[in-house]
């Protein structure tokens, strides 16, 4: 039997796909060891591997096929925009992608002035500004800590994730629109989901049994 390989993120995410995965038969223990350095682990009894890399990086292993199935955010999924099918979503990393900032920023928004948008998605903020509101802004990319960017004058709003709202609230912001609704998702790749379909397909139905 040929190996299914799993692309998991790495960090929270990580945890609760591998709690879902033992509710399905899939265990791993080694892979839950925080003090490993290993980055692939084998289930020889199932013929499956599972790997853990960078979010971003999930959907160009499951694009390419170096892993057959891929877990992560749909904003990463938005962002990167990889040729893969999008197969379940798994309820779980439930938060809001937005655009954040102080509310004076929500009426220049508003009247569609020109405003600068600080952001780890520039892919998404540009859909979302120029595809849904035919409205110019100026991007600019940063690689995290996104709520710094309004409050040093770096930009009027943000485009990033809110779970809980309280990193806004501590830092005096606020949600000014919402883009769209994120969870975990399940990708697969686009062959793999023809070669490998009755395998895939239990999986799923699996899953969807538990969640
Ligand atoms: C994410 C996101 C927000 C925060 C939202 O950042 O970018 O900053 O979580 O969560 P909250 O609404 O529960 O406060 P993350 O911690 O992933 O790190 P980053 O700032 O480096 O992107």
């Amino acid at each position: 039997m040929r190996y299914l390989t799993i692309a998991l993120t790495k960090g929270r995410l990580a945890g609760q796909t591998l709690d879902l995965f033992e509710k399905v038969g899939i265990s791993c223990e080694e892979i839950r060891d925080k003090n490993t350095r290993k980055l692939i682990f084998v289930n020889e009894e199932l013929g499956i591997k599972i790997f853990l890399a960078k979010g971003p990086d999930v959907p160009t292993y499951v694009e390419y096929g170096a892993a057959d199935i891929g877990i992560t955010g749909k904003d990463i999924i938005m962002e990167e925009n990889r040729k893969l099918y999008e197969v379940l979503d798994l309820g779980i990393g439930k938060c809001r992608m937005c655009v954040c900032g102080p509310l004076e920023a929500g009426e220049r928004l508003k009247h569609h002035e020109m405003i600068r948008v600080a952001t780890k998605y520039p892919n998404i903020a540009k859909d979302y500004f120029y595809n849904k509101k035919h409205q110019t802004v100026d991007i600019i990319k940063l690689n995290g800590s996104i709520e710094l960017a309004p409050i040093v004058g770096l930009s009027e709003v943000i485009v990033d994730i809110v779970e809980t709202g309280s990193t806004l609230r501590e830092n005096g912001l606020n949600v000014l629109e919402e883009i769209a609704p994120l969870s975990a998702r399940m990708v697969v790749n686009q062959v793999s989901m023809k070669m490998e379909n009755e395998r895939i397909s239990k999986l799923i139905r699996d899953l969807r049994e538990v969640i």
